[in-house]
């Protein structure tokens, strides 16, 4: 459930009507609501309670400081995967001890400044990177709280693009070699082994992957603590999927998954952190764009938008649906017809959708694509020398702009030319 409904044939952001918003930024735009975002934070929160647990909201998903501010008020940890996420959910207000710091590239500067700042734990993902950690931590004097991602090889039915938990995938260490690596953490002086990490993937409809790969992590607890390691937390990542087509997905409830989590290592008496993005995120915000154009092809209809490929990426990226809504409701039962929608950009990739039925549109009517939350503003770019465009974030009857919309000089002037031209 989100808080983009209709009221009185238009669409509203909780209290403030969409076309408000319109009027103030133009379009087209980001907008996030702030129910919409604590409820599922909540969400976790319910399906969790009882066990000692941290909800580590996985910033990649959604990187805007007010978002970021807006989850951490709630008492969340962030999972950041870069020197430049820690560095932003700092300036955000977070505490260190409250962020966890994934991902399988981070150099010697990244761990360093993290380590310096205060860090709650690193998810090592390779021996190269576990004796790079030791030596930046003993090189300042400091031992580096780390878990180890373990890829458990387990198929998590999802995109391949966001499959993380089979063999061939460039993440963690096979779980098979697990004891071994541990045994050479523990020997490590710069290095101080708090627990387990696994993330199998993005955008899972399925509870079964979840439960393989926990089961194994279970039991990789049971083994590790046998071997001599104090294992007291688990990271057991993110990656619960969320409903894109409201008219046919129902993908399972964070109480369904927290109700695995119980079930799988609920009794080794670890502290949980999940690293969920999508679901607090996703369905927590809109795009809202302008028809430019309807343009009629020889076969088929085009609604040619102000937004495109580079303000959203995913329809482009992984085919990904997003439903697509009139910001003035449509009657009820009135007709629909199929369009291309499209953006302006110049590639055929450039198209939201196909074939979508809308109600007959107009130049000038506006639209909002759905589940726009998680993995849209942070995807965007200036392809095609297009600015990015603003966030917006509505709380009540209230709305500021959370990132201006750069002006076409501020965006030329990031450019420099060489003395010699
Ligand atoms: N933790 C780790 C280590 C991750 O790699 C990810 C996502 C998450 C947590 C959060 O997963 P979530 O709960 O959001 O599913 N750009 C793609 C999604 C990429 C996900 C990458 N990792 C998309 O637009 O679908």
């Amino acid at each position: 459930m989100d808080h983009f409904l209709y009221r009185d044939g238009a669409l509203f952001a909780e209290d403030v009507a969409i076309a408000d918003i319109v009027a103030a930024v133009g379009t087209p735009f980001y907008v996030y609501s702030t129910a919409t975002l604590e409820r599922h934070y909540r969400l976790f929160e319910e399906a969790l309670a009882g066990l000692p647990h941290l909800i580590c909201f996985a910033m990649k998903s959604n990187g805007n400081l007010a978002v970021i501010r807006t989850l951490a008020e709630l008492g969340a940890g962030i999972d950041v995967v870069s020197v430049g996420e820690y560095l932003k959910a700092r300036a955000a207000g977070v505490p260190g001890d409250r962020i966890v710091f994934s991902g399988v590239g981070k150099t010697r500067e990244e761990m360093r400044v993290a380590l310096e700042g205060g860090i709650r734990q690193f998810n090592v993902e390779s021996e190269p990177e576990l004796h790079a950690l030791n030596e930046v931590a003993l090189s300042m004097g400091v031992r580096a709280p780390i878990t180890i991602r373990v890829n458990p090889d387990v198929d998590a039915k999802t995109h391949e693009k966001i499959a993380t938990g089979k063999k061939e995938n460039k993440f963690g260490i096979p779980i098979s070699r697990a004891r071994a690596v541990y045994a050479e953490a523990a020997a490590l002086k710069g290095i101080d082994v708090v627990g387990i990490d696994v993330h199998i993937g993005s955008q899972l409809t399925d509870l079964e992957p979840f439960e393989q790969a926990y089961l194994k992590v279970a039991d990789l607890t049971r083994q590790l603590r046998a071997d001599g390691h104090d294992i007291r937390r688990l990271d057991l990542g993110g990656g619960l999927g969320i409903p894109y087509e409201r008219s046919n997905s129902a993908p399972p409830l964070p109480l369904d998954y927290g109700a695995v989590i119980k079930r799988t290592v609920g009794d080794l008496g670890c502290e949980v952190e999940i690293e969920p993005g999508r679901l607090i995120s996703g369905n927590a915000g809109l795009m809202v764009s302008r028809v430019i154009y309807v343009k009629s092809g020889e076969e088929r209809d085009f609604l040619i938008l102000d937004s495109a490929m580079n303000d959203l990426v995913r329809p482009s990226m992984y085919g990904a649906h997003h439903d697509i809504v009139p910001v003035v409701e449509p009657a009820p039962g009135a007709e629909t017809r199929p369009y291309d929608v499209v953006g302006p950009v110049c590639e055929t990739g450039d198209t939201f959708a196909r074939q979508r039925p809308l109600p007959p549109m107009q130049a000038g009517d506006l639209v909002a694509f759905r589940s726009a939350g998680a993995y849209g503003a942070v995807m965007a770019s200036e392809y095609n020398a297009r600015p990015l465009i603003p966030e917006v974030l509505v709380k009540g009857d209230q709305f500021a702009v959370i990132r201006a919309r750069p002006t076409y000089d501020e965006m030329i002037n990031r450019d420099t030319i060489p003395v010699w031209l």
